[in-house]
């Protein structure tokens, strides 16, 4: 059986990670994995998961399961705290899930069962795992055109696109901080958007990885809730992988949204299902700790407040990229950069030219030119930039 197996290329990003990680230059510079990093090119414990986790050690009495759809406290909790204006139970309901690509995969398999023919909108660029994802569970794909080296959102050239949607197909958004371009529709603009698919008859898929990332938490929220509140019917993939820093502790949550919707008990027993046959339940710790600092009130500023210096480091950081690239480059308009939201923006760069940055600079983008902009080390930004502008 073995034998019929070919090798597979690894998803680009991880590559990169690997390929970053076994590099011994000193002066390597990762442009990679979307983590986010300080300073001292470091990606933290938070201090209120520090502490919330501490206290998890010392009070946890049992390590039994928790169920297929996970602690319902938590996935209340993180859906009230991302749309505080919908009921848990009668407008969401949903499961905790593993990390956000797989609230993702789980809601992707639900989408197809219920509607085996939806065909999956995706943003060109996405992230590249969508395509994995929804390939893997077996759905069609297209694309619509997404707006990149520039701030302004194109939401009628998206639209334009979505007239040849079929009604039931399936659009994914990202719900802010767009992986890779950085390029977010203001909350407005993904207003109108909204309702341009409910219009066509189709079911958003809002994929947010970043809230807390762009503008704020209560701020990007917002923006989910200008989908949510025009949507009769949507998915939404949660992940506190970066704004909780749980990575590694694969936290998060997939809800079917809906205001007053009859069915959201039904759908979600679907859903229940094939988290059941998939994973049978997911890990409890991520959770159990993101749940703590929501239930504890100093917990919950002192982890906003350390979110806020993140985001702070990060905007920091694209103004600081932004300008180096115009100092190292002036013919270039760079302010697409400061003007993007998240951890990413996009340079205009060939694979090979990106490879070539890798191999020669020890500069690691991905292929298709994204930047992870945070942790950028900005003594030596200057440096940085005109290695990059060799690229372009
Ligand atoms: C990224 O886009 O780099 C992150 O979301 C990490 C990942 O899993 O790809």
């Amino acid at each position: 059986m073995f034998d019929q197996a070919v090798a597979r290329p690894i998803d680009q990003i991880i590559a990169i990670s690997r390929a970053y990680q076994e590099d011994p230059r000193d002066d390597k510079v990762d442009f990679g994995i979307g983590v986010y990093k300080d300073a001292n090119g470091v990606t933290p414990v938070m201090r209120a998961v520090k502490a919330a986790e501490q206290r998890l050690i010392d009070t946890q009495m049992t390590k039994t399961y928790v169920g297929v759809g996970g602690d319902q406290k938590f996935v209340e909790l993180l859906a009230k705290a991302v749309l505080p204006d919908h009921d848990y139970g009668t407008d969401m309901i949903g499961i905790q899930s593993i990390g956000g690509s797989g609230a993702v995969r789980v809601l992707a398999e639900l989408a197809l069962s219920l509607n085996p023919k939806a065909n999956f909108w995706m943003p060109d660029p996405t992230w590249p795992n969508h395509r994995a994802i929804f390939g893997a569970v077996g759905a069609a794909m297209t694309t619509y055109p997404y707006p990149k080296f520039t701030a302004d959102a194109d939401i009628d050239a998206i639209l334009q696109a979505l007239d040849a949607a079929a009604p039931g197909d399936v659009v994914v958004i990202h719900g802010g901080c767009h992986n890779p371009t950085g390029v977010d529709p203001s909350r407005e603009e993904l207003g109108r958007l909204t309702e341009g698919i409910v219009a066509r008859g189709l079911i958003p898929f809002v994929d947010a990885a970043y809230i807390g990332f762009g503008r704020g938490w209560d701020e990007d929220a917002a923006r989910i809730a200008a989908i949510a509140e025009r949507a009769p019917e949507m998915l939404l993939a949660l992940s506190c992988s970066k704004n909780f820093g749980l990575y590694r502790e694969r936290t998060g949550a997939a809800l079917l949204v809906g205001k007053g919707h009859a069915n959201l008990a039904a759908a979600n027993s679907a859903l229940l299902s094939l988290a059941r046959a998939n994973y049978s339940m997911p890990p409890d710790h991520g959770a159990a700790i993101v749940r703590m600092i929501f239930e504890d009130p100093e917990l919950k500023a002192a982890w906003l407040a350390e979110l806020k210096e993140m985001r702070e480091t990060i905007n920091g950081s694209r103004t600081a990229l932004a300008l180096a690239l115009a100092r190292a480059k002036q013919d270039r308009d760079w302010t697409y950069i400061d003007k993007g939201y998240g951890m990413f923006s996009l340079i205009d760069v060939t694979p090979e030219a990106a490879q070539t940055l890798r191999e020669e600079h020890g500069v690691y983008i991905i292929p298709d030119g994204r930047m992870n902009i945070a942790g950028i080390d900005l003594s030596k930004i200057d440096e940085i930039a005109a290695k990059l502008v060799t690229a372009v």
